[in-house]
């Protein structure tokens, strides 16, 4: 997947890229997500990270494509915002340290098969300080079998997370809250979900 996505990045422009996210840009211009440290995970050429950093957040963004953060970085340059950009792996961290005020993936978690899903929950929940949020952007419907069969035959781990999925992962750690979604959606993806999450105290956890 890494190797997929590095050459669409290097050759391409994938359809993602442009614009920083709605619901993230919305969170941050009515308050809600105040300017503290943030993490973008899985942050490709870096359209919400370099929001963030206009936006007074201090933003560490990291993507296992080299090509999609070498792109990052030179729109950050043009931008002339700092943003600490690193190549690292989310289901096995080996550059980020420190914790976070903020999270945030956009399309990032939904595209990990099963295994890596725990690994990447094993990493990022310690980087979720106390009261930390966290904004999850995912596809989210129940797979059909073609579907699941297609995920084994794509490059890619997974498609969506299953309904109540995010629940299930996150629920130890995080309090969640669904603040926007699509389900049943007329054409492909089918759906779709935006949770805000906030990090329970270590004593709840
Ligand atoms: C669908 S793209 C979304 C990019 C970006 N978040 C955005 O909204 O523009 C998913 C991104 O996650 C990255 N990615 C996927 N698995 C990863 C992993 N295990 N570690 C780090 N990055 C990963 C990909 O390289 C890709 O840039």
């Amino acid at each position: 997947m890494k190797a997929f996505y590095d050459a669409w990045y290097r050759w391409g422009n994938p359809p993602w890229i442009g614009e920083p996210r709605s619901e993230l840009v919305r969170l941050v211009e009515d308050g809600t997500l105040k300017p503290g440290r943030a993490i973008d995970l899985g942050c490709g050429v870096g359209d919400n990270a370099i929001f963030l950093a206009r936006h007074g957040f201090e933003v560490t963004a990291v993507d296992f494509a080299p090509s999609a953060v070498a792109r990052a970085q030179a729109r950050a340059r043009e931008a002339g915002v700092e943003v600490d950009f690193l190549v690292d792996d989310l289901t096995r961290l080996s550059h980020v340290r420190g914790e976070f005020d903020l999270l945030v993936d956009y399309g990032t978690f939904d595209d990990l098969g099963a295994g890596d899903r725990e690994a990447y929950v094993r990493e990022i929940v310690p980087l979720a300080g106390q009261g930390g949020r966290f904004l999850l952007w995912v596809f989210e419907w129940r797979l059909s079998r073609r579907e699941r069969l297609f995920t084994r035959l794509l490059p890619f781990g997974g498609l969506a997370l299953a309904p109540g999925e995010a629940e299930t992962r996150f629920g130890p750690w995080f309090a969640i809250e669904k603040i926007a979604g699509g389900q049943e959606l007329p054409g492909w993806p089918r759906g779709w979900a935006a949770y805000l999450m906030e990090r329970r105290s270590v004593v709840d956890a």
